[in-house]
């Protein structure tokens, strides 16, 4: 097993807990309404969710009233918690989102990367792959770290502990980065805009739409402890289309 795919199964079971205990503000109260706006209305729609986790985008666009939804992803402890509430539309699979050579050309008309490209050491491997899988026409919505966040991502702060602002340095230095999270290590991968916009349009998508989230008045007073997001970006979304229908 590769240390990435370890560093997922020692996050796993804490991941899964918070998420069915609905603990992660920044899914409601921020990065789900421009996901879901960018998909786009989904009745009736085939749908791939790259990196699902434990599958709540899956049944979230189930529940929109998607026709089928394939979630994929590498750690078996994610699959496993996915199909404990798989519903009738729903399946999963354990699979790496850098080759997709399993699924046939053009068979989804719809494909999100919820937080799942900062983990891929090969983004464009994806991109391409995604592509060639989606119908002409068909969408693919990328959620992701800020590329001024993922550069280093902490706050400068000063003697009593009050944030002045967040560190921007290494833009350009693109690569493997170390966190912690919830108390386990873990990698990322670092792009600058300029690399990703040249990833997606590389590939051929064309791209429709860039959302850098903040949070909402009424958000706010829902998820206070959202309330840096007004001060500067931690997620950005892309919503690209593959061009031909
Ligand atoms: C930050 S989590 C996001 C999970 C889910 N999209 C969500 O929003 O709840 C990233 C997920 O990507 C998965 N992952 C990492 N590398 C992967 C790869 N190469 N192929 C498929 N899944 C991968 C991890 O196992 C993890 O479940």
């Amino acid at each position: 097993m590769s240390d990435l795919r370890r560093e997922w199964r020692d996050l796993a079971p804490e991941w899964i807990r918070e998420e069915r205990e609905g603990r992660n503000p920044t899914r409601r109260g921020l990065l789900d309404p421009p996901v879901i706006a960018a998909c786009g209305d989904v009745a009736g729609i085939r749908a791939l969710d790259c990196g699902c986790g434990e599958g709540r985008l899956c049944r979230i666009l189930a529940a929109r009233g998607a026709r089928c939804v394939l979630g994929l992803d590498t750690c078996e402890a994610m699959i496993a918690a996915a199909r404990e509430l798989q519903g009738s539309v729903d399946e999963y699979r354990c699979a790496d989102v850098q080759d997709l050579s399993f699924l046939p050309e053009g068979s989804f008309d719809l494909a999100v990367s919820y937080l799942n490209q900062c983990d891929l050491p090969d983004f464009e491997a994806n991109t391409r792959e995604v592509f060639r899988v989606l119908r002409a026409g068909g969408r693919f919505v990328v959620a992701n770290l800020h590329p001024m966040r993922s550069a280093v991502g902490h706050w400068l702060k000063d003697e009593e502990g009050e944030k002045r602002h967040v560190v921007l340095d290494r833009y350009f230095d693109e690569g493997e980065r170390q966190w912690r999270m919830m108390g386990c290590p873990f990698t990322n991968f670092h792009r600058s805009l300029q690399t990703t916009i040249r990833g997606f349009l590389g590939a051929g998508f064309a791209l429709l739409d860039l959302i850098e989230p903040s949070i909402t008045p009424e958000n706010l007073r829902a998820y206070p402890e959202l309330a840096d997001e007004l001060r500067v970006p931690n997620f950005i979304v892309y919503a690209l289309r593959k061009p031909g229908a």
